[in-house]
């Protein structure tokens, strides 16, 4: 089964702005924001934040708990207005003069923390997903059904279709959700800790199903992972928050260098790289890090 995109791969109009720097040239913008100023009840938590979704790329948002990551995510999804910056579509439209339904069909957002319906089971939650393409009055949606069996069947939730959400575990509503956010089959997909839960065989299989749905059929990827070996290995961009600002962005290896993980997590971090695949892997070096060693240490003095 294939997912069909929507719109939005049309180049952006040439302008500078800070989101558009190293665009690769036959790459388009699915979603930018630009010098986005974030905040609640007028206390600025995100300072001028720029970030842009290429299609066919996987974009990966780092850093610590608190440093905005879900701010700019909410506010890319237009749940959360803006003080100022913009919010800019593929085709150079501004998100926020686009209907809801319309914005609907571009662009979703897997978001970190939902409440839990009761009464309803699984099928229903997913068929959810398929709100921008009914009508007030009409309910037909010619690609709903293969839209929901799709997303059910690649998120490994097929098999608890009539079972109620209420009473599935954390992981299996995790998967539920992101059926969800797939069923929509939008050209911009945004997900917020999508892995949270998640056992490592769905880990992967849920970084697997990223890459692909950016790989073959072209969707701008914007995803938040506490999991830097992850993102690393999962994402062709990285951008990296500390204190509501964007302190770095770039591909992954250019991004983690152990001295900035290092000063932006407030904890040694050393970085590999491969020097095979230019890949990076992290390690977080903690006062238990050496216990292992320590132990073998001991067993060899005794
Ligand atoms: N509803 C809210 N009202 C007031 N302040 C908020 C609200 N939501 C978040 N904040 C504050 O905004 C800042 C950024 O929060 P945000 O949720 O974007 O961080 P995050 O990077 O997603 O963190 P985490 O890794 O813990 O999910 C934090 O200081 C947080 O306390
Ligand atoms: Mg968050």
């Amino acid at each position: 089964m294939s997912v069909t995109v929507h719109g939005g791969v049309s180049p952006a109009p040439a302008r500078h702005d800070p989101a558009e720097q190293d665009v690769p040239q036959q790459a388009s913008t699915g979603l930018r924001g630009v010098e986005l100023t974030l905040g609640y009840h007028g206390v600025q938590v995100v300072a001028s934040a720029s970030i842009r979704m290429l299609n066919g790329h996987v974009t990966a948002l780092v850093g610590p708990n608190g440093s905005g990551k879900s701010t700019v995510l909410r506010a890319l999804a237009r749940l959360h207005r803006p003080d100022s910056g913009q919010i800019v579509l593929g085709d150079g439209s501004s998100a926020l003069d686009l209907t809801a339904k319309d914005f609907a069909r571009r662009v979703t957002l897997l978001a970190q923390s939902r409440p839990t319906p009761n009464g309803i089971c699984v099928r229903d939650v997913v068929e959810y997903g398929r709100h921008p393409y009914r009508g007030r009055w009409r309910r037909e949606d010619p690609e709903g059904a293969a839209a929901v069996a799709w997303a059910m069947e690649v998120t490994g939730v097929d098999g608890m279709a009539e079972r109620g959400v209420d009473e599935l575990s954390g992981g299996e509503l995790q998967r539920v959700w992101l059926a969800t956010s797939l069923a929509q089959r939008t050209d911009v997909l945004l997900l917020d800790e999508p892995t949270t839960f998640l056992d490592l065989r769905y880990q992967i299989e849920i970084l697997d199903l990223i890459r692909d749905l950016a790989d073959e059929h072209k969707v701008a990827v914007g995803v938040v992972l506490h999991d830097l070996n992850q993102a690393a290995t999962v994402s062709d961009h990285v951008a990296l928050l500390h204190k509501g600002e964007v302190q770095a962005a770039g591909a992954p290896a250019e991004v983690f260098t152990g001295p900035l993980l290092s000063k932006v997590y407030g904890l040694r971090i050393d970085v590999h790289p491969d020097p095979q695949t230019g890949h990076v892997s992290t390690k977080p070096v903690g006062r238990h890090t050496h216990r292992l060693r320590d132990a073998a240490l001991d067993t060899d003095v005794h």
